[in-house]
């Protein structure tokens, strides 16, 4: 008896994308980051790869595409913990002007390792006597050549040319790293982090997405709205969904929402909300919320069963509750998998989106 066979098939292990495998794939990959980097107990973080990393001087992450909203995260983190950090789209480094010298470390953040605008950037930041760390899933790329330092996130190999484990890893390697900045994490926050795998996992086992995605695939246009953490989800959020969906997608601030987009809000445009935790950053996201519910779009709300916001919501992508941190992780992995959905509904090419390369080396 002889069987259909495909090469290219068999490295899916049964999935009918190498995107959704991956996004499968991402308890493991969490688990191959956090390995060996943590003390719950001493609130310790061991990043063996990294030499002496005391610093006072300003942060720059610099990064492109999925890995730039990594770099948000990780500057919004490293702020929550006092230090001075900022993150820009590496293309715009030279063009903005940043300040850069002696006193400043500067972190690549690149899947590859070898984009071209982000090694621009670091070879910028590296002449002009700053420090640089870069941080990589790929081993022996240009990035660890050109980078004083390297941080892995240990992902394992990405097929699918949208990012998906590696954002994960990212967040989560970058967390680590910000913490090692500034003398460690709270046993609270390590306890959070190292949850992150198996809560990821249940929203894997247990998503409504793919439901959420048949009801509204065909709507005119999908916006995504989150404020702190949860803002470089949204973003991550819209440039997967416009990625491998084609369809215009596009991540706000919750608070620029009144600003403009607004007038964009119509029955016909979905508005996807991450909202978690019970403090001011929820209360200030629902009251969002009800701005374009009153303009009768459909809501999505990703949350940790925040009931306020389920109340305006015609859907509920339910995650494990956490801290924010662990919360931008589990999430984005909702987001993930809606896009799939989506796209997979409307006959995309998922894993080679037209016009889009794995990583881009030219300027
Ligand atoms: C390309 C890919 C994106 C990726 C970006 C940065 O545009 O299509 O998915 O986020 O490059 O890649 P890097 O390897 O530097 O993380």
């Amino acid at each position: 008896e002889t069987v259909d066979w495909d090469a290219e098939d068999t490295g899916k292990s049964g999935y009918d994308h190498y995107m959704l495998k991956e996004i499968h794939e991402q308890p493991t990959a969490l688990r191959q980051c956090l390995r060996g980097r943590v003390d719950e107990l001493a609130g310790e973080i061991t990043l063996t790869e990294l030499s002496e990393l005391d610093h006072d001087g300003p942060i720059q992450f610099v990064a492109c595409g999925t890995s730039y909203h990594a770099a948000l995260h990780a500057a919004t983190v490293c702020r929550e913990r006092g230090l001075h950090a900022n993150a820009y789209v590496a293309s715009e480094y030279a063009a903005d002007r940043i300040p850069v010298g002696p006193e400043t470390l500067v972190i690549g953040v690149t899947q590859s390792g070898e984009t071209a605008d982000t090694l621009r950037a670091l070879r910028e930041a590296n002449r002009a006597g700053a420090r640089t760390i870069g941080v990589t899933n790929t081993v022996g790329s240009s990035a660890t050549r050109v980078c004083d330092d390297v941080l892995y996130i240990r992902a394992g190999p990405e097929i699918g040319v949208a990012a998906t484990k590696t954002f994960a890893s990212q967040q989560i390697a970058l967390t680590l790293l910000a913490g090692q900045l500034n003398g460690g994490l709270s046993y609270d926050a390590i306890e959070a982090l190292r949850s992150v795998p198996d809560q990821v996992q249940t929203v894997l086992d247990t998503s409504r997405a793919k439901t959420v995605a048949e009801e509204l695939v065909g709507s005119d246009a999908f916006l995504f709205i989150g404020r702190g953490l949860a803002y470089p989800v949204a973003l991550e959020g819209a440039l997967k969904f416009k990625e491998i969906t084609y369809e215009h997608a596009e991540g706000f601030a919750a608070g620029e929402l009144k600003h403009g987009p607004l007038a964009l809000v119509t029955d016909e445009t979905p508005v996807f909300a991450v909202v978690t935790g019970d403090g001011e950053t929820a209360r200030k996201t629902i009251s969002n919320i009800k701005e374009v519910e009153a303009r009768n779009a459909p809501v999505v709300v990703v949350t940790d069963g925040c009931s306020e916001a389920e109340r305006y919501a015609d859907y509920v992508l339910e995650i494990p509750e956490t801290d924010d941190i662990g919360a931008a992780v589990v999430a984005n992995v909702q987001l993930q998998l809606v896009s799939y959905w989506v796209a997979n509904r409307m006959g995309r090419s998922i894993d080679k989106p037209r016009n889009l390369a794995k990583s881009v080396t030219v300027d």
